[in-house]
């Protein structure tokens, strides 16, 4: 690899081993791992690396040259990028031109004869593709961890760099006749990037390809290592309870452990030279977060450990309501803090009744930002008396049940816990939890500011 080099004579980043490794494994793959009756005709990836979060579209133009239907379309990685892969959605559509999409079930397979360095995975298509027959098929991808801090330290002044790793050429199971990959940075310094012939650099947007007529498996290492001063806000953990009151109220209160999962911070702090000039002087350090609650949240608060933060700011309008949180400290890579984010949302935007069955649709992630959460645990804490409860979230959860018991209660409450890994901000989608209500809750409708109808809603719950 030739290394465009910047101004400053840092050495250049290391490739990881298992890339090297899968190199000479790939070479040996054989095209009868998948069924070969794909061509990708066209294949268009765009990388997003302008957050710490990794988000990859590859738009894919697929035809089924074989003379069998063709079902499912084979999407492998290796497992060095699988192992932090978040998402993965599909969205497919059949025809001469592309039309409306639809999103395609995805599941782990393993092929027969495929290689024990790739995962493979598969976007099941809703019919059969037929012999001559053309599909669009998008793949976003979401990756968590993949951008390494290079210096893994930097001091308080310097600017975090990170290096990315990927392959110039779409690793995919057929061959592929036309295909490009477009990089798209945050801007700033660009340390050094892995020029191929066809490399290019303009403004922020690194561009490799086209590449023409390449036979399956075709891997091309490329190295990015460029300036990235985004917030890496990862959460150890968050507890984010939902409390339904009998006060017409939907509770929401949320503990966070962040810690910014960039390059640490070496040498003293000097607080003086941060306020002085925070933005040259702590250039990798993030000093707010914000968080995006929806448009009706009230009674909104904010602590640590001290007490109540006042200096946090909140705006709102018919879309949503926006509260910046500023921790008392800004935070540099490696250093963490722990906070309490609390407000109260309408009953009747988010809970619905109907037949005896109640019916809680609301958004499982977190409100704040460009957030990993490493391990996330939703606790629903439900009304005295909610019996045969189902939930039913858009993707895999482990779910138990506890009781929570507050002075009031005779029997406690049920409470539905639902944790998962990994959570980003596409996790940030509806679940919902419906429960019967005993006769006698039932009867006390009025104690609950019920709404009259519930329209559209009730008919999506069953
Ligand atoms: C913090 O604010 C909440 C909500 O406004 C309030 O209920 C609580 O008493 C306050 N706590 C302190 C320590 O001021
Ligand atoms: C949950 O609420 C959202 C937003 O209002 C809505 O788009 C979605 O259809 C609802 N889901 C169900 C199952 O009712």
């Amino acid at each position: 690899m030739r290394s465009g080099r910047g101004k400053m004579a840092t050495p250049p980043p290391p490739i990881r081993p298992a890339a090297a490794l899968l190199l000479l494994v790939l070479a040996g793959v054989l095209a009868s791992a998948a069924s070969a009756d794909l061509v990708i005709s066209k294949a268009d990836r765009r990388v997003d690396l302008t957050s710490h979060i990794v988000r990859v579209l590859a738009s894919l133009k697929a035809e089924n040259v074989g003379p069998d239907p063709v079902s499912q379309v084979l999407l492998p990685f290796p497992n060095i990028q699988a192992k932090n892969l978040a998402a993965i959605r599909a969205f497919g559509s059949e025809g001469k031109v592309k039309g409306q999409s639809t999103v395609l079930p995805i599941e782990v397979v393993q092929p027969s004869g495929a290689p024990p360095e790739l995962t493979f995975f598969s976007a099941l298509l809703p019919k059969p593709l037929e012999k001559g027959k053309t599909l669009y098929l998008d793949v976003l991808t979401v990756f968590t961890h993949s951008l390494q801090p290079f210096p893994e330290e930097i001091t308080q002044a310097e600017a975090q760099l990170v290096v990315y790793q990927d392959s110039a050429h779409y690793l995919s199971p057929y061959p592929v006749k036309a295909q490009t990959l477009a990089i798209r940075l945050p801007g700033g310094r660009v340390e050094s990037y892995t020029r191929h012939p066809n490399a290019k650099l303009v403004d922020s947007e690194l561009k490799y390809g086209p590449f023409h007529d390449l036979p399956p498996f075709s891997y091309l290492p490329v190295i990015v290592h460029f300036e990235n001063n985004n917030p890496f806000a990862v959460a150890k953990e968050v507890i984010r309870e939902i409390e339904i009151s009998h006060w017409g109220n939907v509770q929401i209160t949320e503990h966070y452990n962040i810690a910014h999962g960039g390059a640490r911070l070496k040498g003293e702090f000097s607080r003086i030279d941060y306020q002085s000039r925070p933005y040259v002087r702590g250039v990798s350090s993030f000093r707010h977060l914000i968080a995006k609650l929806p448009p009706r949240a009230h009674s909104i608060y904010y602590r640590d450990e001290i007490g109540n933060i006042s200096t946090s700011h909140l705006w709102s309008d018919s879309m949503k309501t926006q509260l910046e949180i500023e921790p008392r400290f800004p935070l540099f890579g490696g250093w963490q803090t722990t906070f309490t984010v609390g407000y109260g949302l309408p009953l009747e935007d988010f809970v619905f009744y109907s037949d005896g069955k109640r019916f809680l649709n609301i958004t499982f992630g977190s409100p704040l930002e460009e957030i990993l959460i490493e391990k996330l645990i939703v606790k629903v804490v439900l009304p005295e008396g909610s019996k045969d409860i189902e939930v039913s979230a858009p993707f895999p959860t482990q779910q138990q049940q506890e009781v929570k018991y507050s002075h009031l209660d005779i029997v406690g409450r049920p409470v539905v816990v639902l944790e998962k890994p990994d959570v980003i901000p596409e996790h940030n989608l509806y679940f919902q939890i419906q429960q019967h209500i005993l006769a006698q809750r039932a009867v006390d409708a009025d104690y609950w500011f019920l709404p009259p109808v519930c329209g559209l809603y009730c008919l999506h719950a069953y």
